[in-house]
């Protein structure tokens, strides 16, 4: 068994080794925007590719693992980890100090393998979704009152957000990560940031080149204003589609509910793992060849 970074050369393969698995599966249709941001690790067993993760830098300089996906005959052998300790080691995620992963609440194998690999839970998030065909337009002139805003005034605007403090001060975008809102990452996350005198701060992106007009947003408030003036933005934005990130918390999805959008089937609860990582960790490069781990028992 190989475990090794993947190239652009690779492309192929892995997306032969997600159609074997799902052919459903989403990353299959976001291949371009993973490959372009981040790097895959493979697991080989010789040619054949047994398992994936892939990592990129979330906005506050943490290390984002997403795709995890391990061939079903090599489930159980802990080869999930040692695919995220040699991400965590590769060259681009290195500097990390934290490394964080999105479960969803009923993947109880990733939840086990996570609280192995020494993450904990960090908080819980609800998605809710909010979808009209762009051919219905917002009517001419319809202002949705929000306009881009500097880092600085975000995060003034942000600050106290008792909606943020519920998530235990983690933001998330899509496909990005989570990340905790200080400076550098609402430097790094400029384009996201949106500010309305009613309803207040929002970090939105609209991932263009998937080539859908789907809108994430993480709200910063919850209430009807803001439910209702999302709609609005997206509208103005031509947003076909919207996905709005809230703590997992009935009292936070119900304005949204009110308003017309519907809990996310997938991410009605979805949970962010966190784990400090050493900057420059090097456990992972050394744990590239080797036997699995010995099963313990019979599942
Ligand atoms: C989640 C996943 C990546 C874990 O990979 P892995 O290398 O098997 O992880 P581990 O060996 O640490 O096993 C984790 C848990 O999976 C469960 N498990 C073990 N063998 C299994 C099998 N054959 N099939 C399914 N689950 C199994 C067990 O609960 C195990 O925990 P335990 O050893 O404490 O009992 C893998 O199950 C997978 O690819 N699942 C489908 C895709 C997915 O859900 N990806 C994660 C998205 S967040």
């Amino acid at each position: 068994m190989q475990i090794r970074e993947a190239t652009r050369a690779d492309r192929a393969r892995i997306l032969a080794f997600l159609k074997a698995e799902d052919p459903e599966d989403y990353v299959i249709s976001w291949i371009g925007r993973f490959l372009a941001a981040g790097r895959f690790v493979l697991l080989l067993d010789g040619r054949k590719v047994a398992g994936i993760v892939h990592g990129r830098l979330a906005p506050d300089g943490s290390a984002w693992l997403s795709a995890a996906r391990v061939r079903p005959d090599y489930r159980g052998q802990g080869w999930v980890n040692r695919l995220n300790d040699f991400a965590l080691s590769t060259p681009g995620l290195r500097s990390a100090r934290a490394a964080r992963m999105l479960i969803t609440h009923e993947n109880t194998s990733s939840r086990r393998a996570a609280a192995k690999g020494g993450f904990t839970q960090a908080t819980a998030l609800s998605f809710m979704e909010w979808e009209q065909p762009v051919s219905r337009k917002a009517p001419a002139g319809a202002r949705s009152g929000f306009a881009r805003v500097s880092p600085r005034d975000f995060l003034e605007s942000a600050r106290g957000s008792t909606l943020l403090a519920r998530q235990n001060g983690f933001a998330y975008m899509s496909f990005n990560g989570a990340f905790t809102l200080d400076e550098r990452s609402a430097r790094a996350a400029r384009p996201w940031l949106w500010l309305s005198p009613a309803s207040g701060p929002v970090m939105a992106c609209m991932f263009p080149d998937t080539g859908e007009r789907w809108m994430a947003i993480q709200a910063f408030r919850s209430n009807s204003t803001v439910a209702s003036g999302l709609i609005d933005f997206a509208r103005a934005r031509r947003a076909e589609s919207i996905t709005v990130i809230l703590p997992a918390a009935e009292s936070a999805r119900r304005p949204f509910a009110r308003a017309g959008y519907t809990a996310s089937e997938w991410a009605k609860r979805v949970l962010i793992y966190d784990k400090k990582v050493r900057p420059n960790y090097t456990r992972g490069l050394t744990a590239s060849r080797g036997a699995a781990a010995r099963r313990t028992r019979r599942r």
